[in-house]
């Protein structure tokens, strides 16, 4: 089956369309999202989910308040889609592209002198967003596939994939233009407890590509990268700060054990998730339910009564990162992060 954009903007409906993810890998099912609170919800239960598709999952979350807001006066209308901007943006808050792709829309959307020019303006700008999140993919892949020997084994982690963007990907899409140019890729991809979208999503997308991939455990990777050749591990962001990369957690485990076993660790990621002003300490990590660890199915794994823990992200300090990889090339050491110029950066 060919994987088809993760999301996008359905003009025959006047509305989102999106893949939900917690349905895959047993069924494929695109949804069509006419508001703006089912947005919220859908990013909040991971229907839509990964940094960059959030990012444009805000941008058309913008267009679907102006498109859907009934206000006829200019400020009232553009009150109100800044509130539902507000919110959009407040579902989820490590990921930096979700904010990202909101107030660039927001921005846009300023400049216009009419309900209907802004309605307009907002829905070519969220184009505008998930054009541009592909060609960045590509670029990424060209840049990252570089990168790789002519054969190797790839460890990932999480989904930096087409399911995470609006399609080809970030960490995966290192890997798909590495196939595309004739490498001979193998994938190890890391379950990711607890919500497993290494086991379900990046398994899922990568076999349906025809890329060879084995899904193990997240604690079976430092075993098998002492025992086993492992030539890179190639990961995605959900932000860059000037001192740390915030991925999925576990991410940090797999940097700290790369690092021993002097593998590589690359991170590959869209300039649109740099927050290269703020530092790691300033950036809240996301804690979920008690139910997603407690819980499997409908089978308690934790007794009543007892604590659990469920940060769903870490940062891994820059000094364990090998280079970044992005649409503008390969940052190395002493990757001066905070230098960087964000042009696409907007907030
Ligand atoms: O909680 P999720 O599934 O949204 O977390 C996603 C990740 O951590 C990805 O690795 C990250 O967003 C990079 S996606 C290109």
């Amino acid at each position: 089956m060919k994987i088809g954009a993760t999301i996008g903007w359905d003009d025959t409906h006047t509305c989102i369309r999106y893949i939900d993810q917690t349905r895959l890998p047993g069924h494929y099912i695109v949804v069509l999202c006419r508001t703006v609170q089912r947005l919220a919800t859908a990013i909040r239960r991971l229907e839509v989910r990964g940094a960059p598709a959030l990012g444009v999952a805000g941008a058309f979350g913008i267009a679907l308040a102006a498109a859907t807001c009934k206000k006829k006066d200019l400020a009232a209308f553009r009150a109100d889609v800044q509130k539902d901007g507000d919110l959009l943006a407040a579902t989820r808050p490590t990921a930096i592209n979700l904010s990202w792709g909101v107030n660039r829309v927001l921005c846009a959307l300023e400049q216009a002198e009419s309900i209907d020019a802004a309605k307009k303006v907002a829905l070519a700008e969220a184009k505008e967003v998930a054009r541009e999140d592909e060609t960045c993919c590509h670029a990424i892949g060209e840049f990252g596939a570089a990168l790789l020997p002519k054969r190797c084994t790839v460890l990932t982690h999480c989904n930096a994939g087409a399911l995470a963007c609006t399609s080809w990907g970030t960490a995966l899409g290192v890997i798909r233009s590495a196939v595309e140019q004739g490498k001979d890729v193998k994938v190890l991809a890391c379950e990711t407890r607890p919500l497993l979208q290494g086991a379900r999503l990046t398994a899922w997308e990568l076999s349906q590509d025809g890329i060879d991939v084995t899904v193990i455990t997240d604690s079976m990777a430092a075993h098998l990268m002492r025992t086993s050749t492992i030539d890179a591990v190639v990961v995605g962001a959900d932000r860059i700060t000037g001192d740390a990369v915030f991925n999925k957690i576990g991410t940090y485990m797999h940097a700290v054990c790369a690092r021993h076993h002097v593998i590589p660790f690359y991170v590959a990621a869209p300039l649109a998730t740099f927050d290269p002003s703020h530092s790691e300490k300033e950036v809240e990590i996301e804690e979920r339910s008690r139910d997603e660890v407690a819980r499997c199915g409908t089978r308690t794994t934790v007794p009543e009564g007892v604590q659990v823990k469920n940060p769903a992200f870490d940062a891994t300090p820059k000094e364990l990162v090998t280079a970044v990889i992005t649409e503008q090339g390969v940052l190395r050491p002493p990757l001066d992060l905070k230098a960087l110029t964000c042009h696409r950066t907007i907030r």
